[in-house]
């Protein structure tokens, strides 16, 4: 069984450059060790997440999310089964500002100056597969 998880959160202070790398390169490791994937949009002071996987690895993963002060107020916005990944390529996808690419980071793609990137609209909840 395969669950989708959706929050937002507001980041605890600006995020440049390393610190997303940082964040991203240890989430990479655990979500591949979990069977997690998904994508996270960081924009405006703001993350959106969107995490796949099996209902035991969301648990965990959203229970270490909440532990995390890198980020505050972060509001679920939906959790639901799931038939299918949507995310099957990445074990964490990255969409922000173009400045914020770190050479060699894969799975990164920039959003344009309404925040969005070709894998954002993936993200939005919804109870389709
Ligand atoms: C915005 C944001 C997104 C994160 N995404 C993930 C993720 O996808 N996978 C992951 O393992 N950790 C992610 N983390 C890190 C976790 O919050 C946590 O620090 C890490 O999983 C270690 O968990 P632990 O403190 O329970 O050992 C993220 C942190 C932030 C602030």
């Amino acid at each position: 069984m395969l669950e989708r998880l959706v929050y937002q959160s507001t980041a605890s202070h600006e995020f440049g450059s390393l610190h997303l790398f940082n964040l991203l390169t240890q989430a990479r490791l655990r979500n591949q060790r979990l069977g997690i994937t998904g994508h996270l949009l960081y924009f405006k002071g703001q993350f959106t997440q969107c995490v796949e996987g099996p209902p035991e690895s969301i648990d965990q993963l959203w229970q270490s999310l909440q532990r995390d002060d890198r980020h505050h107020n972060v509001r679920l916005i939906a959790r639901m089964p799931v038939a299918q990944r949507r995310f099957t390529e990445w074990s964490m996808a990255f969409s922000s500002y173009a400045a914020l690419y770190v050479h060699g980071l894969t799975g990164f793609f920039p959003v344009d100056e309404s925040g969005t990137s070709p894998l954002v609209p993936l993200c939005a909840a919804g109870a389709d597969a």
